[in-house]
């Protein structure tokens, strides 16, 4: 935000002037209106994009794409299929087109599967209500950018899976730059973020900064990436806010979906200490929000689409195993495990402990589990999945290029 540049009296502005004058800042200043009072930076500052757009939420025939204006505004997207934009999608809340707000999530419906989309965004600032009538200001206009839906079909599909950033946003571009990439050939289709992306959140520049952005820098705005609540995104004045800047399936942070030959289930292993615990003030309800997720998750082990599909993967920021001992990793354990062993699940991968593992089947989980590392130099891992209809390939790589994990799933 620019600080306010505003002088108290006429000859306190003059005095003022005098000086900066003499300093040679002059040009830099806002200028004096007709009334002749200075407008702060911020009231002579046209709108702009804060961050985005990324994309998020992608299906076969729909995408949510979301970014933030500086002011107020009414957004729309303007795209099409091929290279004409000629359609305009807005969002809308019980019957009224979204207005008026800075985090625009604009979700794209009846598209067509396995095609190539252009899009732009746009943004008209709301410069106030005279009344009930809407007044508008400048529009800008982002530049034109592309997707592509999934196929329908078990099409080869690429993710790459980070986990444990905390706060350390140059992660992303260091792994990604390095690893995510076979020459100039991107290895991914979606970048999923296995929890704990903040220490705790305070702020919407700490999302921006230490997410947002870097993912729209290198690759967010034609991909999509995903947030999976971890643990620590629980916590901090600005951890009730998160959900607003990113698009879930029934904004949920559990729920499932479908990539080529992978149907994958996202769980929400939420706190790790007792809801009870003195450092959650009584704030804390995840006994019962996993209790929750157990009902959903045995109807969903139960489902056509869950059975049928070639490869069942599950991510969860905490592991029900291998993840010490205290009441989240046990819960997770209680209400999860029982579930998950009789659902014939090829891969789960997980975070948290900050120690990088490959856990091949054993007698309490009948399949395999890869645990990414943590923040620090020589322990940072990206995990590579690569899923023909045939084969789950899996590759962990640490930071400096060494394979630290590796899993070859056939197709039972
Ligand atoms: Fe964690």
């Amino acid at each position: 935000m620019s600080k306010s540049i505003t002088g108290n009296s006429t000859s306190d502005r003059r005095s003022f002037l005098d000086a900066v004058s003499k300093m040679g800042v002059l040009a830099i200043l806002p200028a004096p209106d007709m009334a002749g009072t200075v407008l702060s930076a911020e009231e002579t500052e046209g709108n702009y994009f804060v961050a985005g757009p990324y994309l998020q939420n992608i299906g076969t025939s729909e995408v949510t794409i979301i970014w933030i204006t500086h002011k107020n505004s009414f957004s729309w997207v303007e795209y099409g299929a091929g290279t004409y934009t000629h359609k305009r999608e807005f969002g809308y809340h019980n019957g009224l087109i979204e207005a008026n707000n800075r985090i625009h999530k604009i979700t794209l419906t009846d598209l067509t599967p396995g095609t190539s989309y252009k899009y732009r965004i746009v943004s008209t600032e709301v410069l106030g209500y005279r009344g009930s009538i809407a007044e508008f200001g400048e529009t800008i206009t982002g530049s034109m950018l592309g997707f592509k839906t999934p196929a329908t079909t078990n099409e080869e599909f690429k993710m790459v899976v980070f986990n444990d950033i905390h706060d350390r946003p140059q992660i992303i571009p260091q792994l990604l730059y390095r690893h995510g990439y076979t020459g100039n050939v991107r290895d991914f289709d979606l970048v999923a973020f296995n929890g704990d992306c903040f220490d705790w959140v305070t702020e919407e520049a700490q999302i921006i900064d230490h997410l947002i952005k870097p993912c729209t820098d290198i690759f967010a705005s034609e991909f999509p990436f995903m947030l999976i609540q971890g643990n620590h995104e629980c916590r901090g004045s600005f951890s009730r806010q998160i959900p607003a800047y990113f698009a879930y399936p029934d904004n949920k942070y559990y729920f499932s979906f479908r990539r080529g030959p992978v149907h994958f289930i996202v769980l929400d292993s939420g706190e790790d200490k007792m809801d009870n615990n003195v450092e959650y003030k009584g704030l804390s309800a995840f006994d019962r929000y996993r209790e929750t997720q157990k009902k959903w998750l045995e109807k969903e082990v139960s489902s056509d689409a869950f059975k049928k599909a070639p490869f069942r993967v599950v991510l969860i920021h905490i592991s029900p195993w291998h993840s010490g001992d205290w009441h989240g990793t046990m819960h997770c354990r209680a209400v999860f495990g029982p579930i998950l062993n009789a659902a014939n699940i090829d891969l789960q991968l997980s975070g948290h402990t900050h120690r990088y593992a490959t856990h091949e089947p054993d007698s309490t989980h009948n399949f395999p589990i890869m645990i990414g590392g943590g923040p620090l130099e020589g322990n940072r891992t990206l995990i590579k999945l690569h899923a023909t209809d045939k084969e789950l390939n899996v590759k962990m790589i640490r930071d400096d290029g060494v394979l630290v994990g590796k899993l070859n799933i056939p197709k039972k």
